[in-house]
């Protein structure tokens, strides 16, 4: 299996989709030589399993980055970098996000600019803080095409923010969630849009209903499942996927 990326960042990964994502990057026999695994607390309570990981894994260099405070996104910049010496960032994913359940009539502003804040704000000063690491990757020796193992954005999404399929709006109306979702979905085709010429891939990733604190026990997929398809998924990527709007079993999901 030929390396995913030299270099991955993954924010959100102390639990839940973004902690496997690092555990089966870890374990990959082709690991990358660098996995950034960012979370809000890593010598915290909620930063014990990912701790723990880190610990059985040479590659895997906690991060602290609360995605929502740019001095902090700003120092983990810093702190990648001084890791990289030199080299650039392959592969962003943009996973750390927020849920919420409000209905029509229980919704309000706070809710609103709260998912807004972690689901859409978040990952684009994210993404324009890491920007010039990717730019460099992108500019690395032999690097043509678009793919993962040179330079790629992937903004962990939802099939609920889909616009075009606008799912089980009754069963589930989440107005919050699904709104930043579609937002965050628009980033996706700005960026995909945006950064192209300059080499960097931007894709949109459903990873499934998954068992998560998020997704909860209802959830038909396990975060092993969820997570082998979305790597096997991004290993794909090319130029004729950027901009696309995957799942994690490369089924094209509606904008
Ligand atoms: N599970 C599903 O069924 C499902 C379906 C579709 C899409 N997704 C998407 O998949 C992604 C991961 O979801 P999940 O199921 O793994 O959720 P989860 O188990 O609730 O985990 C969410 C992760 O995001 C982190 N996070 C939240 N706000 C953050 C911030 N400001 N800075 C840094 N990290 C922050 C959390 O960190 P803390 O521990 O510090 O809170 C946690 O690590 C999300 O973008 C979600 O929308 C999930």
């Amino acid at each position: 299996m030929a390396a995913l990326a030299q270099s991955v960042l993954v924010t959100g990964s102390n639990r839940g989709i973004g902690l496997e994502l690092v555990r089966q990057l870890a374990a990959r026999p082709q690991a990358p030589q660098h996995i950034f695994a960012t979370c809000r607390e890593p010598d915290g309570l909620s930063g014990k399993a990912l701790r723990e990981l880190a610990a059985q894994h040479p590659s895997i260099k906690l991060v602290q980055l609360d995605t929502v405070s740019l001095p902090s996104i700003q120092r983990a910049v810093q702190a990648v970098q001084s890791h990289l010496k030199g080299q650039g960032l392959n592969l962003l994913i943009n996973n750390a996000g927020v849920s919420s359940r409000a209905t029509l009539q229980s919704v309000d502003s706070q809710e609103m600019l709260s998912a807004f804040t972690t689901n859409v704000i978040g990952p684009l000063q994210v993404t324009k803080e890491f920007l010039p690491l990717l730019e460099k990757a992108a500019k690395g020796q032999g690097k043509e095409g678009l793919s993962c193992s040179r330079a790629a954005i992937i903004n962990v999404s939802t099939k609920v923010g889909s616009i075009g399929l606008c799912l089980g709006v009754l069963e589930a109306p989440m107005y919050p969630y699904r709104a930043s979702k579609a937002a965050q979905n628009m980033m996706t085709r700005c960026m995909a849009a945006e950064p192209k010429d300059k080499g960097i891939l931007c894709t949109a990733i459903h990873p499934g209903w998954v068992k998560t604190d998020m997704g909860t026990e209802k959830a038909p997929l396990t975060v092993e499942n969820s997570v082998r398809g979305i790597l096997t998924v991004l290993a794909s990527l090319s130029q004729d996927t950027t901009s696309a709007f995957l799942d994690w079993e490369g089924n094209s999901v509606p904008w």
